[in-house]
């Protein structure tokens, strides 16, 4: 996949670590304990092709990033990976959505300058005359009560890849 962009170190205080991307390539990523709530009364939406690199954000996609348009077109979907979401739930999403299947979920991001945002997230396959082209997200507020239920079933499988 294209090289990520790098980060930007945020000023205040953060974490930081080497973090390893599907394709084996890696990056430092630094992430706060800082959430941006979730924009209200808009969907946050992008396309990709079959590989996951984004062929369309709309602004609210732009906007909540934090990257400019220009970096965030090509790039693979793993540019928003947040380092506490588990690989399980990406796993699940592209399992599903190759096979021709809707997947819903909740995902966390990471923005650009660390901070974070989650999102309830529903993906379609984007089929023209049988066959499947690319992919489709299109995010919604997330409920505050399921991302509380949720916290400890990604925590206990962020642990068990990790070894943590
Ligand atoms: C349409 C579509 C939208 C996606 N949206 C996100 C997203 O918002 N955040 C995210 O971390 N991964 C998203 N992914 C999953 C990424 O492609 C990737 O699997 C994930 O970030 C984990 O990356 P990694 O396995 O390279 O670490 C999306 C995938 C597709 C097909």
């Amino acid at each position: 996949m294209r090289p990520l962009p790098g980060m930007r170190v945020p000023d205040g205080p953060h974490a930081s670590a080497v973090h390893r991307y599907h394709d084996g390539s890696t990056r430092t990523v630094y992430w706060t304990t800082r959430e941006v709530p979730y924009p209200d009364g808009r969907l946050i939406v992008s396309r990709t092709g079959l590989d996951g690199a984004i062929t369309h954000a709309n602004a609210a996609f732009v906007e909540m990033s934090g990257y400019p348009r220009d970096v965030l077109i090509g790039a693979p979907h793993c540019i928003l990976r947040h380092p506490e979401m588990p690989r399980a739930a990406f796993e699940d999403l592209w399992s599903t959505v190759v096979s021709g299947r809707k997947w819903h979920g909740h995902v966390m991001n990471l923005r650009a300058d660390g901070s974070f945002y989650w999102v309830y997230a529903t993906v379609i396959p984007n089929v023209r005359n049988g066959r499947t082209v690319g992919y489709t997200s299109v995010r919604r507020k997330p409920s505050r009560r399921k991302i509380e239920a949720l916290l400890p079933v990604y925590r206990s499988q962020l642990a068990a890849e990790t070894g943590a």
